[in-house]
């Protein structure tokens, strides 16, 4: 089976043959431009092809996008914004591509529009109104093409590699992992719960699931298990499960004969939005999460139909991290968080609640991959919410300890960061709606600092906090004062 072509859509302005172009060389792919390439044969421009009508336009586009997927030459493609509006073009992407929808905000698409000619070069972007209407309607088409979204409002070289690492999210991802290893040999490590629902690919190992199996028992099973089956470098472990497994399994493929390759497949909505993607592996030996390794998956393939099955408090504890995640990243998603309607909300919007979730966790790590700088961020809410979190002993799960740090963390922003409190009142709508819990009300607060404490030790110095200016604009590093800490802790936990 050969590789799909990574095929970037979006709108105007988008970037995508820039970053199509920079995406190709990242892959040492070949790179083609649809429009370019219009003009090329038609030795015609695109102002002047359209004049002849849309219709016409879009008729000869879908011709040559479907021959150009099909001939399996380009390994990047990058379409015109209006290419999905034909149904022949959609049905050939589904079958025969990876589709990546470069996405951001009317305001920065239409700013570059017209930083490059606007309505001279591009003939349907005449005002920022009616701009932003046309990408409105134009969503509804890449939401439903698309297997992943890439934050377009990131520099080039970062989008670039948000494209390349990006989670395949997807009903029936899964059937994707024969084309996505290719001949090579899998070992699949299912969590148990998914036994029945992952394709028979080769020898298979299951384990329970939850925090438990991330010690060193089971990386021994683990390795024992490949090396029965005489695993190789060429080999590859497909993991299947939460956060758990794909962290145990990942770190298991990261040490097997120096590293093989694996394919992350996480099934919880932790794992689809935050635990499956971005590398980290590792398990728990004097402390959670204290031994493990960076080794990037070759491909994260979610299919958001799995979650059907996770009990409702896992489902809260997951809503939990993008809820946080929305708050990191402003916009779309944080419109969608802030509106969550009921507990799990339609099918629709929990597609796109992974895909933008996974959009902002895979920006966030290809600019800082090994966590030097801006993936702190992703810690909003979590240095209280650890604290809680241990000195709850078991009475919280990850999630709603963190529910509560996250209630902390937007007060300290209001105090500190300037935060609106109109944003921090609406959190805790969402989380109170949801049946979280937003305050501790039976942990010992200093028992909660104590514990930031010896979190502070492992990271050498004064905790640093993870505070919100306004949705979509965090400020990571924040040292605090003792006195303005103890008192958040102390309103989270009223005793
Ligand atoms: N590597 C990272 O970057 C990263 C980021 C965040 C969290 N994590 C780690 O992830 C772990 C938590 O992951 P989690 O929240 O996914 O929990 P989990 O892996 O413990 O899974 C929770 C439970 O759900 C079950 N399960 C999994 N998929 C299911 C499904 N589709 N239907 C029904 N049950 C299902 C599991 O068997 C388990 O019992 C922690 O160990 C945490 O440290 C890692
Ligand atoms: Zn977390």
């Amino acid at each position: 089976m050969s590789a799909r072509p990574d095929v970037l859509v979006g709108f105007m302005g988008a970037g995508k043959s820039t970053v199509g172009r920079r995406l190709a060389e990242l892959k040492a792919v070949s790179f083609i431009d649809v429009d370019r390439e219009l003009e090329r044969r038609t030795a015609r421009s695109i102002p002047d092809l359209f004049g002849d009508g849309e219709e016409a336009f879009r008729e000869l586009e879908e011709a040559v996008v479907i021959e150009l997927v099909m001939s399996g030459e380009h390994g990047v493609i990058a379409l015109g914004g209006g290419a999905l509006t034909r149904p022949g073009t959609r049905r050939v992407l589904a079958a025969r591509a990876r589709v990546l929808w470069l996405d951001a905000p009317a305001a920065v698409l239409w700013g570059r529009v017209e930083a490059d000619g606007g309505a001279g070069k591009r003939p349907l972007a005449v005002n920022l109104h009616r701009f932003s209407d046309l990408q409105h309607q134009r969503a509804g088409l890449y939401a439903t093409a698309a297997d992943a979204i890439i934050d377009a409002s990131a520099p080039v070289e970062v989008a670039a590699i948000a494209c390349r690492d990006s989670s395949v999210v997807r009903a029936g991802a899964l059937t994707r992992i024969p084309e996505t290893v290719g001949d090579r040999r899998v070992f699949m490590v299912i969590d148990a719960p998914l036994a029945d629902r992952t394709p028979d690919l080769g020898p298979r190992l299951l384990l329970p699931g939850g925090e438990q199996v991330k010690d060193m028992a089971t990386l021994e099973r683990l390795w024992r298990a490949f090396a029965e089956v005489e695993l190789e470098r060429r080999d590859v472990i497909v993991a299947v499960g939460g956060g758990a497994v794909t962290d145990v399994a990942g770190f298991a493929a990261a040490t097997f004969r120096r590293g093989l390759d694996w394919v992350s497949c996480p099934t919880t909505l932790v794992g689809q939005v935050d635990a499956g993607i971005g590398g980290k592996t590792g398990i728990d030996v004097a402390a959670k999460n204290d031994v493990g390794a960076f080794h990037a998956p070759l491909a994260v393939l979610a299919d958001p139909t799995l979650l059907d099955t996770l009990s409702a408090r896992e489902w809260r504890c997951g809503f939990v991290e993008a809820l946080k995640s929305g708050l990191l990243q402003g916009d779309a998603l944080w419109d969608l968080v802030r509106r969550w309607p009921s507990e799990r909300g339609s099918e629709d919007d929990r597609f796109a609640l992974v895909r933008r979730c996974a959009a902002l966790k895979g920006r966030v790590v290809a600019a800082d991959p090994r966590e030097a700088g801006e993936r702190a961020m992703l810690n909003l809410g979590h240095s209280i919410g650890h604290g809680v979190e241990h000195a709850s002993g078991g009475r919280y799960l990850h999630g709603e300890a963190i529910a509560i740090g996250l209630v902390a963390a937007l007060g300290l922003s209001v105090e500190f960061a300037g935060l609106d409190v109109g944003i921090a009142d609406e959190v805790l709508g969402v989380l109170t709606r949801l049946g979280l819990p937003t305050i501790a009300d039976e942990v010992d607060p200093d028992a909660v600092l104590a514990a930031m404490r010896s979190d502070k030790k492992r990271s050498a110095g004064r905790t640093r906090f993870v505070l919100l200016e306004s949705p979509g604009h965090p400020r990571w590093g924040v040292e605090l004062d003792d006195a303005a800490v103890t008192a958040a802790v102390r309103a989270a936990c009223p005793r």
